[in-house]
Formats: C-alpha cells, sequence, structure tokens
C-alpha cells in the first residue's frame, strides 16, 4: 500500500507518498480501507520534529490522525462494526490506504467521505471541550477561533446544546461564523471588551481553539478560570485554565457517536477542502499558514 511518509523532519517538502508496510488491526482496533483522511495542525507539528526535543529521526515516520473508510479487518474483541462497515473515526498513521483506527462510529450514509474523515480530530476535541467547560444549554459561550477545524465543531456542537456562541475569526469568516449560527467578533488586541459588547449577557465560559489571546484576557471574560479550556495554550494553566491534549480527557467514542449523529442530522456541517494524497503538501502548506475555513482533507 501507499502512505504519507517522511524521513526527516521539516517542511511539506520531505512528504513523500510512497509504498509502505500494511498496518493490521490488534486486539480493539479495526483496520479501514482509506475513503478520506483529514489533515490538523498536529500534522505539519510533528512533520516538524516540534516534538522530538531536536533528536535526529531514526526510521520513517508517517501522518494522520483522523480518517473515513470501509472496514476490512476487525480486531479481537470489536464486536460493534463487521468487515465492509462505513465507519468514521481516530488512529494514527491514516494519510494512507489503509490504516488503523482505536475509535470510530458508524458514518451516515448520506455524508460525504470527506466530510466524515474531517469529524474524527475536529468533533473529538469539540465534544472533549465542551464536556469539560460543563457549559449547559441556556448559557453564553465565547471560542476563540470559530472559523477553523475545531472551532466550527464547537461552534455547531455547542448551538446543538442550546447554547449561545460569540466566535472570534478574522473579518473574512464573519459571514461564515453567522451562517453557522454564531455571534462573530474581530479576534486580535481589544476582543474581550467586543465579546462583552456582543453577548447578550455574561459570558459563562471561553474555549481557548487558536491559542492566541493572553490567557489572562480570557480569564477576565469567565466567571472563573476554571471555566476557561485551552486545546493550543499550553502554559495557559498557570492561570487556573484548564488545559487539555486528549489522553484521559478524552471519550472517543461517545464523542464520535455524538458527532455522526450531529452529522446525520445537518447540525454539524463542516466545510471541507479536498487534495489527492500526491498533493499532501500543498494542504500542509495552507494548513501551516492558519488561515483555513473548516477543514482539509486529503483523498485517494
Ligand atoms: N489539544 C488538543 O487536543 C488539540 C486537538 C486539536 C487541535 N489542537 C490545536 O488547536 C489549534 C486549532 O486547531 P484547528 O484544527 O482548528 O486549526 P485550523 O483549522 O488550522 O484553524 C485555523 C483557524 O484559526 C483561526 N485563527 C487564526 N489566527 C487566529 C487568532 N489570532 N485568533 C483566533 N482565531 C485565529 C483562523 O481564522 P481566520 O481564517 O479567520 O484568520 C482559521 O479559521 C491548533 O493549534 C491545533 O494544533 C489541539
Amino acid at each position: 500500500m501507499r502512505a504519507l511518509q517522511f524521513t526527516t523532519y521539516g517542511g511539506p517538502e520531505v512528504l513523500e507518498w510512497a509504498e509502505a508496510p500494511e498496518p493490521h488491526a490488534g486486539p480493539g482496533r479495526i483496520r479501514i480501507a482509506v475513503r478520506a483522511a483529514s489533515v490538523n495542525p498536529i500534522d505539519w507539528k510533528t512533520l516538524s520534529g516540534a516534538g522530538s526535543r531536536g533528536e535526529p529521526m531514526t526510521g520513517t515516520g508517517y501522518l494522520g490522525f483522523d480518517a473515513a473508510g470501509v472496514v476490512d479487518e476487525v480486531g479481537d474483541g470489536v464486536s460493534d462494526v463487521a468487515v465492509g462497515d462505513e465507519v468514521l473515526g481516530r488512529g494514527q498513521h491514516t494519510q494512507a490506504e489503509y490504516a488503523v483506527l482505536s475509535s470510530w462510529a458508524a458514518k451516515p450514509p448520506s455524508v460525504d467521505w470527506a466530510v466524515a474523515a474531517a469529524a474524527g480530530v475536529a468533533g473529538e476535541t469539540a465534544e472533549r471541550g465542551l464536556r469539560l467547560l460543563g457549559v449547559q444549554e441556556g448559557e453564553t459561550l465565547f471560542v476563540d477561533g470559530g472559523s477553523g477545524g475545531v472551532g466550527a465543531a464547537v461552534v455547531q456542537m455547542a448551538l446543538a446544546r442550546g447554547i449561545s456562541v460569540v466566535a472570534s475569526s478574522s473579518e473574512a469568516n464573519h459571514d461564515y461564523l453567522r451562517e453557522l449560527g454564531a455571534t462573530p467578533v474581530l479576534y486580535g488586541e481589544g476582543v474581550a471588551s467586543r465579546v462583552r459588547d456582543a453577548a447578550a449577557g455574561p459570558v459563562d465560559a471561553v474555549f481557548d481553539v487558536a491559542g492566541k489571546t493572553p490567557v489572562e484576557e480570557l480569564v477576565a471574560l469567565a466567571p472563573e478560570p476554571s471555566r476557561v479550556v485551552s486545546i493550543a495554550n499550553f502554559t495557559a494553566g498557570e492561570a487556573g485554565v484548564r488545559v487539555t491534549g486528549g489522553g484521559a480527557d478524552s471519550r472517543p467514542m461517545e464523542a464520535l457517536a455524538e458527532v455522526a449523529g450531529l452529522l446525520a442530522d445537518n447540525r454539524l456541517v463542516l466545510e471541507v477542502q479536498t487534495f489527492p494524497f500526491d498533493r499532501a503538501a500543498e494542504a500542509y502548506r495552507l494548513s501551516q499558514g492558519g488561515h483555513v475555513r473548516g477543514k482539509l482533507v486529503l483523498v485517494p
């Protein structure tokens, strides 16, 4: 099979779409024939060697953390899916012709492969952050960075729970945020006062998706620091903010079931731009630029 891969840390120019060993589904896992796999910022962060503490690479690196496809191997202990089922989910090394998933949900038949693939990381992250915030129906949430992959999922999943949403983006994405059902504000200096003006009443919780606004400003918007969650500012914990990177905070199967249900009902609509796998470098460059609306997805 072919997989996106790299043998030296670097930028999108070091990516290769080339032959690779086939993975197999171990216990509690499934393997899919990949129909689409999304690009997330973690992909180019991994490619750059950001997590390697300066150590050189040993062996070949593979990329991709979510995908959608057709089940073709079922590991021991898995009973909720069978070979031939169409699923979306999360895993590792998903930007390949075959990939192993560690969590999944049935793909709603009405949902495109690319949209289904886009929902894994973004949807699970959105569900996790909203649950950690404990934000309830009738409350007001500020989403800092509402127009990207995770942000658009947070906005729509919050609205589906009856939460009012104020969200930040560049001016160019304000109509998009309005279409999703949020009240848009411009990000950058002075964002907190724009949020106070835009919210009909107090802000009850803040979901920091972008990690760009000084955390003190976000904390000042919320009733208390614990009602701020960040997925992108890993020093925000010093201000009492809940920082989450997944791990023990995740309930991926529950999250993906919720995401699939919302996709089926058109209450979660993900805008996607697709690229063939052999043009992955273009998608990575766009993602690195930091101004993608919705999601970038690779397809065979
Ligand atoms: N901790 C976790 O578990 C976890 C999980 C997933 C993602 N992440 C991290 O979360 C971040 C967002 O991920 P993503 O997939 O949503 O990325 P993305 O799709 O690339 O997000 C792009 C969006 O960010 C917006 N943006 C750029 N500068 C901004 C600013 N100063 N303030 C607010 N928004 C701004 C852009 O809006 P405009 O186009 O309007 O400028 C664009 O729509 C990344 O750092 C990613 O690594 C963490």
